[in-house]
């Protein structure tokens, strides 16, 4: 390390935690017990509408539940029958109530002012067999909003409060290994955790595990490497925990295979002995010569097995995904990996979706990845919470770096818990490069509390991970005080113009725009309308506290010290409906808005963070009635020059300022606008024409493929075309969707941030407004292979058909490497 100049090497690689389930009776096994759920609302604030808790003693005895849902014996019959992840509040119509909170969280009728819509119940049923007596059982929560109290057959298993990290409970002791097993969960979403939407409910997949008593412990494998020159020298840590009740002894064996199976390293066995209740960390190396390193190009996966057996006998195994690359944060240079320095190119995003809130198949996760990957996005930052793990594995089997941020600052026994089960989650997976601790923690940030908070978590993520380092966002400027005194990486939230500044005074703090630009948009609309809520969809409008797209992207894009930046945000998301409040129920921060539908922001960041051929003329050119005024036309473009022609006859060329856009003042006629542009010699054009009436719906599903699982999942995007072809930018019809085949529908949305419209329906009512030409639906499939027809009609319009194949596979469809 040169003197002056701060570089924070990380070797890593790491994972996902995707156990492969091995055969053998008595290795791990991992069950999926998202289907088949009952649920109910119960209520926070009448214990009688809340089925008797709080009234019923039931912490007096030890698996006393009676007269409660607790109870085994408790007649659920009427409760609703339903599949996991589950968003209660996405379900609920929106109230217009004059409060911070309910704004903030979108409208939709949840926490303290709503008790009758914040406490959800669910149940399910385990079957067990005589043949599990003997293992380990436990089950593990992905993630559920919030303040989740579970109990197994009447037994209390534990609470956790946290709405985003998820938690594992050991039910060895109290289920019946002849048959059935009552898991019953609380939910209480009566307080919220952030200021944006949350949801409410078991969210996120929910795992059963058997495994041996001689075990690897929960979150007990840490994976990563050091790479020099062509040799990856890959550390494996296994922690083995006894639970045998007696004294127990086996040996602890370590392999790696490339991803079709092939091994390619295996380290020596070692031989451990625990005593009752004993836990060890067993260090095991394997080398690999000339790796396939992980990169954002080619997301490369190898899977290494934690094995720890006795004698012939498997008696557990774990088995991860992990990417052999190097990180390099330097403060002169930014960030390297595998040797490249890149920009980070970043946004953030919040985790819910059009039409199915928080609750987001898989599926999704690798739709949003990819729809930002398109845009030449190369990271993420999970703000402000852990995000589900599918989230992650998205991230590093499509190539895109994380941000993987803790929900709270605070080294309380319960928030370092949060902060040491994350750490312990994520630190395998090779897509997350930084840790976050924290965001704009304004009660805390310049004082000495905010420092020794900092420091204690800083200790815990070192402890835990010492391949990476941390972050935090702050919303301050040049100020050198607090939390920003020890921060390893100095994030700022805006107030770019202060980076400059601040890295003449600490040249060594490397530092990053952890919330940039900010941007507020609504797609397709081009005037003001405070009634409606809407602002125009150029990158001209931000709050007191942000920027423009082209106020921050320039710095990152001209200081290699700075490593670059976060947008705020990649989609938008339900809450926060800046800069208006009802009847917007949601933000317009996205470059792409809940559908992912693109703004035209989109196109900006696609010109300067990718080489494609980017040429996008905006607005759309269906201004009947403004015939003679003047239109504001914007080209977004990485060309060298563009000219723009307006029914033949040219409006000038201009040359293409780099990092910016080019805009055009054009008295509207219609007819079509053309830009031609030039590039290194090159040149290629786009069109932008007045259309005709709407005449025919089109449907145009993500992916014609989709798997016979009952979980799988594809968008199917909604457009209308005129009678010569041409997509209708400002068409509002109302598209009513009904389907053949064993697949339903989960949710419509159409990225209107004032649409009060519904997001879920009944079965065969499903229908949504298209919002300047676009909505989406969501369907998922069943689990009976064959053809799915999709038909979608509107009153005036040719409808629409086409049909989506459900197969049977053993094959990931969604890009699972
Ligand atoms: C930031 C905050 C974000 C979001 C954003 C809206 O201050 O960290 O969560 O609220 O403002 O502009």
């Amino acid at each position: 390390m040169t003197k002056g100049c701060t570089k924070i090497y990380f070797f890593i690689f790491l994972l996902t935690i995707s156990s492969e389930l091995l055969a053998q009776r008595s290795s791990r096994e991992r069950i999926n017990i998202d289907t088949d759920w009952r649920f109910a609302l119960g209520h926070a604030a009448d214990p009688v509408q809340d089925f008797n808790f709080k009234v019923a003693n039931i912490f007096s005895k030890t698996g006393k539940a009676e007269d409660t849902p607790i109870s085994p014996k408790f007649n659920d019959s009427t409760w609703r029958q339903l599949d996991l992840p589950h968003d209660w509040v996405v379900e609920l119509p929106f109230e217009n109530v004059d409060n911070f909170d309910l704004m903030a969280h979108g409208y939709r009728p949840v926490g303290g002012l709503f008790p009758e819509n914040s406490v959800g119940w669910y149940r399910r049923n385990i079957e067990l067999t005589k043949a599990d007596s003997g293992r380990r059982l436990a089950v593990t929560f992905d993630g559920v909003f919030r303040d989740a109290m579970v109990w197994i057959n009447g037994f209390y298993l534990g609470n956790n409060e946290s709405g985003y990290m998820g938690v594992t409970y050991d039910i060895t002791d109290y289920v019946n290994f002849d048959g059935n097993n009552t898991l019953v969960v609380r939910v209480d979403a009566t307080q919220a955790e952030g200021w944006f939407y949350e949801g409410a409910g078991i969210y996120r997949h929910v795992w059963l595990q058997k495994y041996d008593n001689l075990h690897i412990a929960e979150g007990g494998q840490f994976v990563y490497a050091e790479v020099k020159e062509n040799v990856a020298k890959i550390f494996i840590e296994t922690t083995v925990e006894n639970q045998t009740l007696g004294n127990a002894s086996g040996q602890v064996s370590a392999f790696i295979t490339d991803r079709d199976g092939k091994k390619m390293g295996s380290a020596k066995s070692v031989e451990v002995t625990l005593a009752l209740n004993g836990q060890t960390t067993v260090k095991q190396e394997i080398v690999l010569t000339d790796p396939r390193l992980w990169s954002l190009e080619d997301p490369y996966l190898y899977r290494v097995t934690s094995q720890v057996s006795n004698g012939s006998t498997i008696l557990d195994h774990l088995t991860t995904r992990f990417g052999v690359r190097t990180i390099l944060i330097d403060d002169k240079k930014g960030l390297s990996i595998n040797g490249k320095f890149i920009k980070v190119q970043g946004v953030n995003c919040h985790q819910d979706h059009a039409g199915v809130g928080s609750a987001l198949p898989d599926y999704l996760q690798y739709y949003r990845i990819q729809l930002l990957k398109e845009m030449g996005v190369n990271a993420y930052r999970a703000s402000h919470n852990p995000p589900t793990p599918e989230l992650l594995e998205a991230c590093d089997s499509l190539g895109m770096l994380v941000l993987d941020e803790t929900r709270l600052l605070n080294s309380s026994p319960e928030h370092m818990d949060q902060f040491e089960r994350l750490i312990k989650r994520d630190r395998n997976y090779p897509s997350v490069f930084l840790w976050c601790i924290g965001n704009e923690e304004g009660y805390v940030q310049t004082t000495s509390v905010g420092k020794r908070l900092a420091l204690t978590m800083l200790a815990k993520q070192r402890e835990l991970d010492p391949t990476r380092t941390s972050t935090y966002a702050a919303d301050l400027a040049n100020v050198f005080k607090g939390i920003n005194e020890v921060i390893p990486v100095r994030g700022f939230n805006y107030r770019e113009k202060g980076m400059v500044p601040y890295h003449n005074d600490h040249p060594t703090q490397p530092v990053i725009g952890t919330e940039m630009g900010s941007t507020v948009t609504t797609r397709g609309i081009y005037e003001v309308d405070s009634v409606k809520g809407y602002v125009p969809d150029q990158d001209i409008t931000h709050p007191w506290w942000a920027s423009l797209a082209e106020d921050w992207w320039p710095i990152a894009a001209d200081n290699d010290w700075l490593l670059g930046g976060f947008v705020w945000t990649g989609f938008d998301y339900r809450g926060e409906p800046t800069p208006f409040q009802w009847p917007n129920i949601n933000s317009h921060f996205g470059i792409m808005d809940v559908c992912g539908f693109p703004k035209n922001i989109y196109y900006y960041y696609q010109s300067w963070w990718t080489d494609k051929d980017v040429l996008h003329i905006s607005p759309h050119w269906n201004w009947a009635g403004k015939e003679g005024e003047i239109i504001d036309v914007w080209v977004n473009s990485n060309a060298d020059e563009v000219e723009l022609f307006l029914n033949g006859k040219t409006l000038g060329k201009k040359v293409m300022p780099r990092n910016s856009h080019l805009q055009w003042q054009v008295a509207y006629e219609p007819g079509s606008l053309k830009a031609i542009a030039t590039k290194n010699g090159r040149t290629y054009e786009a069109v932008m024409e007045t259309t005709g009436e709407a005449h025919q719906i089109v449907l145009t599903p993500d992916r014609n493929i989709v798997t016979a699982d009952g979980k799988d999942a594809t968008v199917v995007n909604v457009t209308v075309l005129d009678n010569r072809g041409r997509e209708v930018p400002t068409a509002n019809h109302l598209v009513a969707f009904s389907l053949e085949g064993d697949a339903s529908i989960i949710g419509v949305g159409n990225g209107d941030p004032s649409s009060h419209e519904p997001d879920k329906m009944d079965v065969g009512d499903y229908r949504r407004s298209l919002f300047n030409g676009k909505c989406q639906m969501i369907l998922q499939a069943g689990n009976d292979p064959g053809k799915v027809m999709v038909n979608a009609t509107s009153a005036g319009l040719k409808s629409a058909t086409v049909s989506i194949q459900l197969v049977k596979t053993n094959n990931n469809l969604l890009g699972k490497r």
